[in-house]
């Protein structure tokens, strides 16, 4: 078992729960690095933006309108938001029924971005992903856009994916393809400088890096290539404790 090989420096920090912060914007790289760091540590993987996406997904079930602050909020509270399963095979439930890839389109994308400037939503998602990592019995592993600025300050890795624009889009619209869905490069583009333009400005928790954070610019890197300097980073802690 892979625990079994890593230093004892890392054992010790994994066993007083290890929390992995990834934070960025969209298509930088965050979940598919997020989920191959909790495999190989074996720690829990939490993808906050699929809490967001459920979260707006029940506000558009409901019929209600996205900026209607109060009511959103209201839908939100009542809403069971759970994920589920193993990295790979990471289920988002919303009151018990599976909607993992109905939240996955550029609509909800967008509704997920508008929900998430509302602080009332922002602090129930924060206090819910604070609820799970610590009841869990192991580390954690979050990816999203305020993780080590505000839900985990005093995570023990904190790391900023970015990359500019036109590589994220390039990714995202490769992943779409593959996945059959019609979509086009330019509209891509535009629905991740959207975003991104919202998640940075919004008055709550805007997309910033914590101070700490060790920044990586994905846009010419493997994904392999990423993945060594973040185990390099998460190795290095072993023997910072030391
Ligand atoms: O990571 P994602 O694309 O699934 O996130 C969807 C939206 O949720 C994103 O545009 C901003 C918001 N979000 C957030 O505000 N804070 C987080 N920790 C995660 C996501």
């Amino acid at each position: 078992m892979v625990f079994d090989k890593l230093p004892a420096k890392i054992k010790r920090n994994l066993t007083k729960k290890m929390i992995i912060a990834i934070d960025g914007p969209s298509g930088a790289g965050k979940s598919t690095l997020g989920k191959m760091l909790a495999k190989k540590f074996n720690l829990l993987y939490l993808d906050t933006g699929a809490m967001y996406r459920a979260g707006a997904l029940a506000v558009m079930r409901s019929g209600i309108s996205l900026n209607d602050s109060a009511s959103v909020a209201t839908i939100v509270s009542g809403s069971r938001i759970e994920l589920a399963g193993s990295p790979d095979a990471l289920q988002v439930l919303l009151d018990g029924a599976n909607i993992s890839d109905e939240i996955r389109s550029l609509e909800i994308a967008q509704a997920a971005s508008i929900v998430s400037t509302n602080s009332d939503v922002r602090r129930r998602m924060v206090e819910l992903q604070r609820e799970l990592c610590n009841t869990s019995g192991k580390g954690c592993v979050l990816e999203g856009r305020d993780i080590g600025t505000v839900v985990f300050p005093g995570a023990d890795a904190k790391f900023f994916l970015t990359a500019k624009p036109e590589a994220r889009a390039t990714r995202r619209f490769e992943e779409d393809k593959a996945k059959g869905r019609v979509t086009t490069y330019e509209q891509t583009l535009d629905e991740i400088n959207r975003r991104d333009e919202r998640d940075v400005s919004r008055d709550d928790s805007p997309l910033s890096i914590a101070s700490d954070a060790v920044v990586i610019d994905t846009s010419d890197l493997d994904l392999s290539e990423v993945f060594d300097k973040m185990v390099e980073t998460i190795k290095g802690l072993g023997s910072a404790a030391a």
